[in-house]
């Protein structure tokens, strides 16, 4: 076959593409096939998450677009890195998760503990000073903004403090600054506005904002 330069080169970009295409392709039938079997720790959620509706990478499987997330996203970058040393910390490793976990924050600005669960389809838009401690329990599909912090309640001079780590449900949103503190419960689908300290439980479905949180507007009633 006898190609002039120009026509090599759209060959070659053709070929490339349709190799792109069918890798993507394949990458998504796979992620099929083993989400239909037993999730390992949340990873395929995500990724599924990443080319849902409204999640980072709108429309088809792009090869090329996931491939520019995984390098330029670093609320992708944290949660695959933390999947991985979470994975490891439930097969009993100690040091070398926490060291993924310091390499993560080096990485992303995001120190979130190994002893953190954070369930499938979760996205953290801007990494930075997102802390998420050892007991925090986040469900499903939860958006975090930057600057969020799941802690204890710590003790003072004055109060021994109270034990326990904030569970946020499926589908609520944490926008950037919002602190949670202690053994609280932030409810399914809830949002808690900007920079708010929740120190009381968020019932579902609820917004609340403020320092200290308070419920603003309740399902249904607006
Ligand atoms: C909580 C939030 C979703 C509320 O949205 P909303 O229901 O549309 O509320 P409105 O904007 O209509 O504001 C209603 C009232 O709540 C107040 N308010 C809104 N958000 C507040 C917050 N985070 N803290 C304190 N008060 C807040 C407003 O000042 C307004 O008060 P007023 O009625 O006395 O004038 C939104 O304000 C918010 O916090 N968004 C965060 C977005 C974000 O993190 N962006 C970062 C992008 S990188």
């Amino acid at each position: 076959m006898d190609l002039s330069p120009g026509e090599a080169e759209r060959d070659l970009v053709r070929m490339l593409r349709d190799l792109a295409r069918n890798a993507a392709q394949t990458l998504g039938n796979l992620v099929d096939a083993v989400s239909r079997g037993r999730e390992p720790e949340g990873l395929l959620g995500d990724i599924k998450a990443l080319f849902s509706e409204g999640g980072t990478l709108r429309g088809p499987a792009d090869l090329r677009q996931a491939v520019r997330v995984l390098l330029v996203k670093p609320g992708v970058q944290a949660l695959l890195l933390y999947r991985l040393y979470r994975w490891l910390h439930v097969r009993g490793l100690r040091l070398l998760p926490e060291i993924l976990a310091r390499l993560n924050y080096f990485l992303t600005g995001a120190e979130i503990d190994p002893g953190a669960e954070i369930g499938p389809g979760c996205r953290i838009w801007h990494t930075a000073g997102v802390t998420i401690g050892r007991g925090g329990k986040i469900g499903r599909d939860v958006w975090i903004r930057h600057n969020v912090t799941l802690g204890g309640r710590g003790a003072s001079p004055f109060d021994p403090g109270e034990e326990g780590y904030p569970r946020v449900g499926d589908g609520a949103i944490l926008y950037t600054g919002v602190t949670v503190l202690g053994n609280v419960e932030i409810g399914p689908g809830a949002v808690i506005g900007a920079h708010s300290l929740v120190l009381d439980d968020v019932p579902a479905g609820s917004l609340a904002y403020g320092v200290p949180a308070k419920v603003v507007k309740r399902p249904g009633r607006h």
